[in-house]
Order: structure tokens, then C-alpha cells, then sequence
């Protein structure tokens, strides 16, 4: 099976790259599986229904989000209404939405992607490390379950490296995602689960994580609250990763 996972989208800049370059990525990688993290992709921030459909038209299997999933307010309750559209698992109980949910590939395969997020520099979930085990109960990989994939939103690598190795042999593939700067540090796992630590992002990357570099400088060098950050609208990169 062959999975393609995008990393978060920044922007008008980062989902015109995505818009354009999925089908093409689709039929010239024989993709079975796509998962697109849009929760930059309302002006980098949140996302809203329209632009799901967007994803979803281009070919987007499943999207995910991460921290400002809440941003656009009209999203909220998009949460029960769209299956596809995942927000982290270990948000308090009563949340709308779910993070663990099976999906069919295009051969009919079951694929569960869970999506959590971590808790170092980050908002202060349930424990991610507990979730996750909690959503695989009776889920075995290779039996009615042809792939596992977790989306771990995260800031530090350390936490995503651990929870890769606890989960090593059990899934597919843990993809980070969050920082939107991609990581040299790919590889399988010696128990053949697939990780990276950051995929990086689909945006603009003249930029600063994909929010224009002016605003972003003041914000850090004057600590009041500074100008209005905007995402970079520049040529964009799409970065993914790609899981055989
Ligand atoms: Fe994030």
C-alpha cells in the first residue's frame, strides 16, 4: 500500500500547491492512501468546510489538524458532521470529532489513522502516550487492519521519538507534524515501523513557518503584541511523506 501523507498547509500559497499537485502526485505515485494536515489552511490558521471539500476533491482521503483546529468557528461542528476530518484524539472527552477512525483505502483496505498531539511546549491534553495505546485495543496491524498510520502533531522531537518507539512494530508509520520544518532524520524503525519527526509543511517557505517574515520579526523583537501575522504567499513547496 502506498500512502502520502502532506504536511500542515499554510495558507492560499500552500493549497494551491496541494490542489495542483495531488492528482499528478496520485496517479504518478500509484497512491492508495492520502492524508493532507490542513490546520493552517484558512490564512494559516484553522481551516474552514469549504476548503476540506477542496482536499476532499483533489483527492484528499483524510485530513488532519493539530492545535488550531478550533480557530474558524464554523468548522467546529463540521467535526461530527465530516468522518474524514480528524482532530487530536486526546482532547478532552465531549469534544467534537474523533482522532482514531478507520477509513478505506482505494482497494477497499482498511486503514486506521490516528491522530494525537503532543503535550511538550503544547497545550495540555490527556496523555497522548496512554490515548494511543487506548485506540489500538483490539486493533492488530496486518490482521483485519491493513495499515496504521499516526499523525503525532508535536513540537519536540524527543516526545514523537518516544512514542514512535513504543508503538515500533505495532503500526505503520508515525509522522510528525506541527513545527513545519522538515526533519533529515526518515527511517523504518528495527521493529519496521516508519518515522519521521516532521514532515514540514505545504507553503511558502520564504518565510517564517509560513507566515509573512516582517511581522513575525517584530513580534519577537518588541514584546507587545505585534502586527497582524499573515500567512506568505509566495511560490510554495509541497512536503509529504511518502510510506510504501
Ligand atoms: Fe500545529
Amino acid at each position: 500500500m502506498k500512502i502520502l501523507i502532506c504536511g500542515d498547509v499554510v495558507g492560499k500559497a500552500g493549497r494551491r500547491v496541494v490542489c495542483d499537485a495531488l492528482p499528478t502526485l496520485r496517479r504518478e505515485l500509484d497512491l492508495d492512501f492520502i492524508v493532507v494536515n490542513g490546520e493552517n489552511a484558512a490564512g494559516g490558521f484553522g481551516i474552514t468546510p469549504k476548503i476540506c471539500d477542496q482536499f476532499f476533491d483533489v483527492g484528499a482521503d483524510v485530513i488532519t489538524t493539530g492545535n488550531h483546529a478550533w480557530d474558524q468557528k464554523d468548522i467546529i461542528p463540521h467535526f461530527d458532521r465530516e468522518k474524514r476530518l480528524l482532530r487530536p484524539h486526546n482532547y478532552p472527552e465531549g469534544t467534537p470529532g474523533t482522532g482514531a477512525a478507520i477509513f478505506p483505502d482505494h482497494q477497499g483496505r482498511k486503514v486506521l489513522v490516528l491522530h494525537f498531539m503532543g503535550r511538550l511546549f503544547m497545550p495540555s491534553l490527556d496523555d497522548p502516550f496512554a490515548g494511543v495505546e487506548m485506540a489500538l485495543l483490539n486493533r492488530h496491524l496486518g490482521s483485519d487492519i491493513a495499515a496504521i498510520i499516526l499523525d503525532f502533531h508535536g513540537e519536540a522531537t524527543s516526545e514523537k521519538l518516544a512514542i514512535a518507539h513504543m508503538l515500533d512494530g505495532r503500526i505503520s508509520a508515525v509522522v510528525g507534524t506541527h513545527t513545519h520544518v522538515p526533519t533529515a532524520d526518515a527511517q523504518v524503525l528495527p521493529g519496521g515501523t516508519g518515522y519521521i519527526s516532521d514532515i514540514g509543511m505545504c507553503g511558502d517557505y520564504n518565510s517564517v513557518i509560513g507566515m509573512k517574515k516582517e511581522a513575525s520579526i517584530e513580534r519577537f523583537r518588541k514584546k507587545l503584541p505585534g502586527p497582524r501575522l499573515e500567512a506568505a504567499e509566495g511560490e510554495a513547496t509541497l512536503c509529504a511523506g511518502f510510506i510504501e
